[in-house]
């Protein structure tokens, strides 16, 4: 008995000295396989985006993965959010002592005028309040809640009661390497994986050490991909955009960032690939329902590259007609049609639902022709 508490107690410490979070306790364990729920800038659907209720929310939703953005300050401390600007989520604009930070840079190939992050530093953000960003949304919590740091961010993950995943996305890289000078001649990308790093995040997919901490890294530049590839084994997703989009980085279309060439040149050092439903099943502008699907589905599979399309939103508008506005519908068309791993949600509750119920019964919506 004594000797069982003593193994016990040098367990706890081993376990603790590796930096696990909460020390020895149980945590329900992550799913060995797909598909996977991602709640998109956590329950952004019920919270403003990226806020640590929206994160947390997410969380007792029961969704698998917490996604976000990131970017920077001018202080060079990293932070989860998605615009180069601060004006569409907080209540920048209506503080007089930041009049004077209103600026105008190119950002992609375009003017935008605003309050850009990087020209604030995190005490000067931490004192702004954040709002949600759709008019149709509750806006009951409006005002109430700050941007939160990358680390407070994956603190959430490692402090939750069961293993939950991150998606931090490396937002604006160019723009900010542009903006920010980072020391020792390092970049945004340098120092979006030390964070990581230090919070023990650096395993290959689907190893033990993934499954107690997992995570995809995501961003849509090509360079950014590449240059943390080399800097970490987390598994990378690469974000492809719209076809006549342009890579902030190497200014190459999405149409040949997402041809059979480079989707084997990539395949070496990336997980998988993300885009948006629509490039996987594109809607017909005329009439607003399903056009047939793309292959980009199949031409990632037969690589084993994953495929998490996004973004899916409960809000009719953001749908084809098919569904009839029932998301179910929709999950389903991608999950258990199309096969897709992962599926990217504004409201993780509705996702939760669909997983559940297709565990215990995969055919329930076959009867829903779309
Ligand atoms: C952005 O503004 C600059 C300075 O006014 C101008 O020279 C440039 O043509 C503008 N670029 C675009 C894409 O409008
Ligand atoms: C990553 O490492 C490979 C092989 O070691 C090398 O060929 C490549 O240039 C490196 N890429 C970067 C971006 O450092």
């Amino acid at each position: 008995m004594a000797l069982c508490l003593f193994a016990l107690l040098a367990f706890e410490f081993v376990i603790s000295s590796q930096g696990l979070p909460g020390g020895f306790h149980h945590r329900a364990p992550f799913k060995t396989s797909g598909p996977y729920s991602i709640a998109h800038r956590g329950a952004n659907g019920e919270f403003p985006e990226s806020t640590v209720p929206a994160f947390k929310r997410a969380i007792q939703e029961g969704i698998d993965i917490i996604e976000t953005d990131i970017g920077a300050t001018k202080d060079g401390f990293l932070i989860c959010l998605h615009d180069t600007t601060l004006d569409a989520i907080t209540d920048v604009a209506q503080r007089p002592e930041f009049a004077s930070r209103r600026a105008t840079y190119p950002v992609e190939g375009e003017n935008i005028t605003g309050f850009f992050a990087v020209d604030f530093t995190l005490d000067e953000i931490k004192s702004l309040r954040v709002h949600q960003r759709y008019e149709f949304r509750d806006q009951a919590y409006n005002g109430m809640y700050q941007i939160p740091t990358f680390e407070e961010y994956i603190a959430i993950a490692l402090e939750a009661p069961r293993v939950v995943g991150i998606d931090p996305e490396i937002k604006n890289p160019v723009f900010i390497n542009k903006h920010v000078t980072w020391p020792h001649g390092k970049l945004f990308e340098d120092k979006y994986v030390e964070t990581l790093l230090k919070y023990g995040y650096n395993a290959p997919y689907l190893s033990e050490s993934w499954l107690q901490q997992p995570i995809f890294i995501q961003s849509f530049a090509p360079l950014s991909i590449l240059r943390v590839a080399n800097q970490t084994k987390s598994p990378k997703i690469f974000n492809i955009g719209r076809d006549t989009d342009l890579a902030q980085d190497t200014l190459q279309p999405y149409s040949e960032l997402s041809s059979d060439a480079y989707l084997d040149f990539i395949k070496s050092y990336v997980a998988g690939i993300s885009t948006d439903k629509n490039t996987i099943a594109p809607i017909d502008e005329t009439t607003g329902r399903l056009s047939p699907p793309s292959d980009i589905v199949d031409r990632a599979h037969v690589r084993g590259l994953m495929i998490h399309p996004a973004t899916f939103r409960n809000e009719a508008q953001f749908m084809a007609k098919d569904f009839r506005a029932d998301p179910y519908r929709e999950f389903d068309y991608f999950l258990q049609g199309l096969r897709v791993d992962a599926v990217m949600t504004d409201f993780p509750s509705t996702l939760t639902s669909y997983m559940n119920a297709i565990a215990k019964s995969p055919d329930l919506w076959k009867s829903c022709e779309v």
